[in-house]
């Protein structure tokens, strides 16, 4: 059995779909939730899932990314995890916590990389006047949301769509996206998976 780990910021809903996701014949179980904010909400949604969980507030640690890191790393490696999701995990890695853990980071980026790395994405797309939009899974390289892909949901940008509904559209796919990515990462399987639209459950009644 795999053991993952997922690291949040916020809510947490990408976390409660990886955890749910991992049952029955799932090569892999959740073993830890971490955030860098104690306050994320999504840390009590683990707890409540029987997931354990820990936080390292980076507010104490000013602009050291390295001391920051090295408590998230003693978490982390007590948990020994074969991988570790960023599930909205809103800190930028240094290469040397990158390295420590590459080929097992995973993140998950809501815009169709290569386009739109960083912040605003879908504000970004809708001024841009894209048709589409999306979510992409990878493997985390140095680079901000760069890396070998090893997913992509694609959505429909509608006419009216704000940042707001598009970023519910969006993540929708992202909650069938990651969990299959992950199954897929966790049984050795290589390649990379595309999603289409009409692969998502629950965009047309949105
Ligand atoms: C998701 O949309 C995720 O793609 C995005 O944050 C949201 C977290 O939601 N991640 C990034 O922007 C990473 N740069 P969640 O906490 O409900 O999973």
């Amino acid at each position: 059995m795999k053991r993952v780990a997922i690291l949040i910021s916020g809510g947490g809903s990408n976390m409660v779909a990886l955890v749910n996701s991992m049952t029955g014949d799932h090569p892999a179980r959740p073993v830890l939730v971490g955030s860098n904010d104690p306050a994320a909400s999504g840390l009590a949604r683990a707890a409540d899932l029987g997931v354990p969980t820990f936080a390292v507030d980076h507010k104490r640690f000013g602009r050291d990314r390295a001391a920051f890191e090295a408590e998230l790393v003693a978490h982390l490696d007590r948990a020994a995890p074969d991988l570790i999701c960023l599930a909205g995990f809103m800190r930028i890695l240094t290469p040397g916590f990158i390295a420590r853990y590459r080929g097992r980071l995973l993140n998950i980026h809501p815009s169709l990389l290569p386009k739109y790395p960083g912040l605003h994405t879908h504000a970004r797309a809708i001024e841009a006047g894209d048709r589409e939009a999306g979510a992409t899974v990878h493997e985390v390289s140095e680079g901000v949301d760069e890396g070998p892909i090893l997913g992509q949901a694609r959505v429909p940008i509608l006419k009216g769509d704000t940042p707001d509904t598009l970023a519910a559209r969006v993540l929708i796919a992202e909650h069938i996206l990651y969990p299959a990515v992950l199954r897929r990462a966790a049984s050795g399987q290589g390649g990379r998976l595309d999603l289409a639209p009409g692969d998502i459950p629950g965009l047309a009644d949105q």
